[in-house]
């Protein structure tokens, strides 16, 4: 065996690390960004390092740096498109990734310096030991964001609360961390398509659908540190969407909820059925009528859910737990939906048919919610 081949075998033999850097006008950062990582390589034995850089057509020369990097190194590529947002970029820069260079792994990075590449030779330790989701973690111990506003500290927090108990994520502490390590087959296994997100919330949707394929996750320390140059490019607008994505993260399919819905109709039609049979045909007295008559749709829809909705659960608690919790859920949902009609009625002055609408309606979601990930929790 001559050298080349020698080579070209052991090449074969590595897996490869691709790292997608995400840029908007960081001009000043990427070249830094660029050189720490490919620098790591030779602290990292089995992979073999790519970068995929994905800028959206930057203002500030960011283009120029990475071509003239381009011509230095084999492993680095670009792509470019119009801004739309973070969670579009990342989109376009997996497809890219898992179509051109069929890596074993993926990086998300930001490229502004902000996340330490010396990190790296952890985080695919962690994939070498069976683990699909290395999350950089700043909510763990030894973790931190020592150069957070207080405004920044709460939104951080607040926002990681609702992904973590909306979005069936509660074991990880940071869901929307931008440094995470992936194993490429879970991201296939992501429907990338229904995760709408554009813009940052998307970070939060792509850690809950790899963990409902199955992603074994481990969050490792870090410090999230200041930007060498430039500004942050959240915006109002990403904040906007990540709050009106938080419901969505508690569907998981839109299969179950479709069940759920027909359910739910069901018990619509049973509970009137009920009333007119118990009144009209038994003669009973209409205040008591619809105490018989809810219960008997409640009963009805629990078990159409437990044995259609969500029969492929495997589910820790036991069937009569499951029947308490539910009617919990659904006394709290009477609750929200009278609530709610009674103030949009009262002080909003809204219509009363569309008021008890949007009372159904919100209860309904929040019904589902809590029964999808409570009641019928996957174990
Ligand atoms: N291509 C492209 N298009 N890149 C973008 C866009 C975009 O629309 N918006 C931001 N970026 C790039 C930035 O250039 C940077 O490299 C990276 O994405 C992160 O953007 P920052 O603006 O630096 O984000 P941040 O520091 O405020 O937010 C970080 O922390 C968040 C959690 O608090 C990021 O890591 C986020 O991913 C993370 O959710
Ligand atoms: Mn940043």
């Amino acid at each position: 065996m001559d050298l080349t081949d020698k080579y070209e075998s052991e090449n074969a033999m590595q897996a490869e690390a691709c790292f997608i850097l995400p840029t908007y006008n960081e001009q000043a950062n990427i070249q830094g960004t660029i050189e720490a990582i490919f620098e790591q390589q030779t602290r990292v034995s089995g992979y073999t390092f790519r970068i995929l850089v994905v800028d959206d057509n930057s203002s500030d020369g960011t283009q120029e740096t990475v071509n003239n990097l381009i011509e230095q190194h084999d492993f680095l590529h670009m792509i470019t498109g119009n801004k739309v947002g973070l969670g579009d970029a990342y989109k376009r820069g997996f497809h890219h990734a898992l179509t051109m260079f069929k890596p074993d792994v993926i990086f998300q990075m930001d490229s502004d310096g902000q996340h330490d590449p010396t990190l790296i030779p952890d985080f695919i330790h962690q994939i070498q030991q069976g683990f699909s989701l290395v999350v950089g973690s700043r909510f763990v111990k030894g973790g931190s964001t020592p150069e957070f506003s207080l405004r920044r500290r709460v939104i951080s927090k607040l926002g990681n609360f609702l992904v973590r108990y909306v979005g069936g994520v509660r074991h990880i502490k940071d869901c929307t961390s931008g440094y995470r390590c992936i194993a490429a087959s879970y991201i296939e296994k992501c429907n990338l398509g229904f995760l709408s997100t554009r813009g940052y919330s998307f970070q939060s949707s792509l850690i809950c659908e790899l963990v409902a394929q199955g992603a074994k996750s481990k969050e490792i320390p870090i410090v999230f540190t200041q930007r060498n140059a430039g500004e942050s490019k959240l915006s109002i607008k990403d904040q906007v969407e990540f709050l009106l994505n938080i419901p969505k993260l508690g569907f998981h399919s839109h299969k179950d909820f479709i069940k759920y819905s027909i359910v739910g109709f069901s018990g619509v039609l049973i509970n009137l059925g009920g009333y007119v049979f118990l009144t009209r045909y038994l003669g009973m007295a209409q205040e008591v009528a619809p105490l018989l008559s809810i219960e008997a749709s409640l009963l009805s829809n629990f078990w159409f859910n437990n044995f259609w909705t969500f029969k492929r659960r495997s589910i820790r608690t036991g069937v009569l737990s499951r029947l308490l919790q539910f009617h919990l859920v659904a006394g709290m949902s009477g609750i929200i939906n009278y609530a709610l009609f009674f103030l949009t009625y009262k002080y909003l002055m809204i219509n009363d048919i569309f008021a008890n609408l949007l009372g159904i309606g919100a209860a309904a979601i929040v019904n589902y919610l809590i029964n999808s990930n409570w009641t019928w929790k996957r174990q």
